[in-house]
């Protein structure tokens, strides 16, 4: 390893089992020297994978719902006192929608939800982000990274109101990261990662799909939860000092392709079998659900 990370210390939200793209970060920052705390719901506590991944990195482990400005302020008061002092960076890698999980679809929202939606998923992050300024946590030249979708620019089928957080978190990157560049020269930038299979992905309608429609539209293909860590690595270390109000595309090229040549394939093969079909009058519905 590089030791990219060396001396570095940072707050990690979100690692909640093997799958969690934070689960991989985490492990990487360490990987590269870092020292961490990690941090999740008290009912991700409950159900223990964070723990157990604070033990296998010997490091801490301090319940905080993200929405609560007072439990941010105990995580930041305990983290500090762990360190010794202040930090350099957060990963900000939440994400929840009620919307999405009670299956309203974007035209028959609960307006409840959305709050909650918006509050978990991108308010959470101007939270973090005050209450750590209040308290002169983070070292100048310190980075903060949260994690976001192509969904907040281009509309894609069943992403629902997770597509207004992403817009929001996104937004907020850029707000804040003016405030704390100006002060500390901190940097926020939100990284816009590829479809990845972990618990909060199989809450998108038709993950599967997307994954393959994603992959085959991207000429560098997905970018897994370890390619991922790895990116991220880079912008916590002092290699993108002068990277900030970003959102920063990780998906292998897809966010700049319209068509290639893999999905043309599928979609003519499909479109062949529709116009054959129409042809021997067989029912389009039939096609369809094949
Ligand atoms: N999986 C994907 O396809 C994908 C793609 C692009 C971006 N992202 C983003 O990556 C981030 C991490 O998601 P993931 O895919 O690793 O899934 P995940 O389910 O492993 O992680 C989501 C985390 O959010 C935590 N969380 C939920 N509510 C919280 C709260 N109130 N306070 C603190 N933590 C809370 C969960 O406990 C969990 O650890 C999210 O922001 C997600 O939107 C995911």
């Amino acid at each position: 390893m590089n030791n990219l990370l060396k001396g570095k210390k940072g707050i990690i939200f979100g690692a909640l089992n093997e799958k969690s793209i934070a689960w991989k970060i985490a492990e990487q920052a360490v990987a590269q020297g870092a020292q961490i705390v990690l941090t999740n719901t008290p009912m991700a506590a409950r159900m223990g994978g964070t723990q157990d991944l604070a033990k296998e990195l010997n490091t801490l482990f301090i319940p905080a719902d993200a929405t609560s400005v007072e439990d941010l302020e105990n995580l930041v008061e305990k983290s500090m006192e762990f360190f010794g002092g202040k930090f350099d960076f957060i990963l900000h890698s939440i994400g929840m929608s009620p919307n999405v999980r009670k299956g309203r679809t974007y035209d028959d929202l609960d307006y409840n939800f959305l709050q909650k939606t918006l509050d978990v998923s991108a308010i959470s992050f101007h939270k973090v982000m005050q209450v750590a300024r209040k308290k002169d946590a983070i070292n100048d030249w310190g980075s903060i990274v949260a994690l976001s979708y192509v969904a907040a620019q281009r509309t894609l089928y069943g992403y629902n109101d997770m597509a207004d957080a992403k817009a929001l978190l996104e937004s907020i990157a850029r707000s804040f990261g003016y405030i704390l560049g100006r002060e500390k020269k901190i940097r926020v930038n939100t990284v816009s990662q590829s479809p990845t299979a972990t618990t909060a992905g199989s809450g998108v309608m038709g993950l599967d799909h997307l994954m393959d429609f994603a992959e085959r539209m991207s000429p560098l293909g997905n970018a897994d939860a370890l390619d991922c860590a790895n990116y991220v690595i880079t912008l916590f270390s002092d290699l993108t000092r002068k990277v900030t109000m970003q959102n920063l595309f990780h998906d292998g090229g897809f966010a700049s392709m319209g068509m290639s040549r893999r999905a043309m394939k599928l979609y003519s093969k499909g479109l062949d079998e529709l116009v054959q079909a129409e042809e021997s009058n067989i029912d389009f519905k039939d096609v369809s659900q094949k």
